[in-house]
């Protein structure tokens, strides 16, 4: 049998692991959903569900992924033959699949910003100037198509070339980079006038606008940041060395997403509140508030640009896994035809993208269920197929693989205590999905 590639290192697996989970979610997507959902309250529901399911369900992938170490199918058929528990893993594919489809529409928005900060097209503007100048460059279709093409292209290329080649080498530089250049962002945005309105907006909880709607994003929320439900850390820690701990693993993941998170809230909101924007003006909320803050630090453009380059590359190790997923389970592990499917699906997800990408342009207008394209995509993902995954995982783990099992994977290289083990257990096979039915039929009005 061909030798699996694996990570040379823990860190290697870290950065990887931690690239798939770093991205659009923690810097683009919690400010707007917690903008529109009241702020403080959705942050705290936010954090709750990271640390009693989210954080569980990533230790129960790894550990799935490391025993197995096979594909994302191919785990769930080796643990449990001649069952169809391996739907799971399909499930994983065709959500990566959508959530391909609109992530790199986002991905192709950074690249606008890039361009033209490069070229130098945004110089003093003010707040509401360098909003309008960014719908009016989405509501054109040609762009819009074009860069969500090139963020796409960039993603293949990288699949196509294999995992550990393409993803782990440059993460050593680029994660520690954003952390850096979130730092000064905050600093910038926390000492604008007006930014304490940011500030208690982020931490002062109004439970009184917590609906069954809040819970169910802040949920999704937590799943999406740490890409947990499809089956992504299944198949990057099937590439883990046996001697590496996975409890450790998780928590600086989940450490390193929650730092993210706060810190892109941090620089965000007192920005939207120093410059009386909106903070639940939605998918475009980010883009709307960087320019501005960014032209009020010293030497601003040069900053905005690194800081671009750094959120693409988190926005692409995302990606890459989201593609990297689907292929490795067509490809089978054989280079020549990775090359070829990486290119087959990439294309495929551009097209299924288009009309999420047209959603700010030609198809403004059109709405199903009341939302855009774009925003039916990302609900059905988020809120849908992502918490539905991570209940069949969580099902999956506490019947189909033994306890014992299970406690010797989580074992090797590491010291976990069997009480915390148990925790890990008891959250997993009872509260997580206790929890998620219970939150899903909340939102259908059940009870
Ligand atoms: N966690 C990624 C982010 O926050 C999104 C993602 C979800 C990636 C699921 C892969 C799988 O941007």
């Amino acid at each position: 049998m061909e030798q699996r590639e694996q990570f040379t290192t823990r860190l290697g697996f870290i950065l990887a692991a931690a690239g798939s989970a770093i991205g659009l979610g923690a810097i683009w997507k919690f400010p707007y959903i917690a903008g529109q959902n009241g702020g403080g309250a959705f942050l705290i529901i936010f954090l709750i569900f990271t640390f009693i399911l989210g954080l569980p369900l990533l230790l129960a992938e790894f550990t799935i992924g490391r025993t197995a170490q096979q594909d994302a199918v191919n785990s769930f058929k080796h643990i449990a033959p001649k069952t169809k528990w391996y739907g799971i893993g399909i499930l994983g594919m065709v959500t990566c699949f959508i959530l391909l489809s609109f992530y790199s529409v986002i991905g192709g928005w950074i690249i606008i910003y890039l361009i033209k900060a490069i070229t130098g097209g945004l110089n003093g503007l003010s707040s509401q100037q360098y909003a309008s100048v960014f719908e009016h460059t989405i509501a054109n279709p040609v762009v819009s198509l074009s860069v969500q093409f090139i963020f796409i292209l960039f993603t293949i290329f990288v699949v196509a070339k294999g995992v550990q080649k393409g993803i782990e080498r440059a993460s050593s530089i680029m994660m520690p980079a954003l952390t850096i250049l979130f730092i000064i962002l905050v600093i910038r945005a926390i000492t604008l006038d007006g930014a304490a309105g940011g500030i208690s907006f982020l931490f002062q909880p109004d439970f009184s606008k917590v609906t069954s709607k809040t819970i169910l994003e802040a949920m999704g929320q937590s799943f999406f940041t740490l890409s947990v439900g499809v089956s992504v850390m299944i198949t990057y820690s099937s590439y883990l060395p046996k001697q590496q701990s996975l409890p450790k693993s998780a928590f600086s993941i989940v450490g390193m997403n929650i730092a993210i998170v706060l810190l892109a809230g941090l620089a965000i909101f007192p920005a939207v509140f120093s410059f009386g924007l909106a903070p639940d003006a939605g998918p475009v909320l980010l883009f709307h508030v960087l320019p501005t803050i960014f032209s009020q630090l010293p030497f601003g453009m040069v900053f905005f640009v690194a800081f671009l380059i750094v959120f693409l590359f988190a926005a692409l190790t995302s990606a890459f896994s989201m593609l990297e997923i689907i292929v490795s389970v067509i490809s089978k592990g054989e280079q020549a035809k990775r090359k070829k499917w990486a290119w087959i699906i990439g294309i495929a997800i551009f097209i299924f993208g288009v009309p999420s990408a047209l959603s700010y342009s030609l198809l403004s207008d059109f709405t199903l269920f009341d939302k855009s394209f774009f925003d039916l995509a990302d609900y059905t993902v988020s809120n849908i197929l992502m918490p539905f995954g991570s209940l069949l995982i969580a099902v999956f783990v506490s019947v189909k693989m033994k306890k014992s099992a299970l406690f010797e994977e989580l074992k090797r290289g590491s010291k976990i205590k069997y009480s915390v083990f148990h925790v890990w257990f008891f959250l997993i096979r009872y509260i997580a999905p206790i929890l998620i039915v219970a939150v899903m039929l909340d939102v259908l009005g059940v009870w």
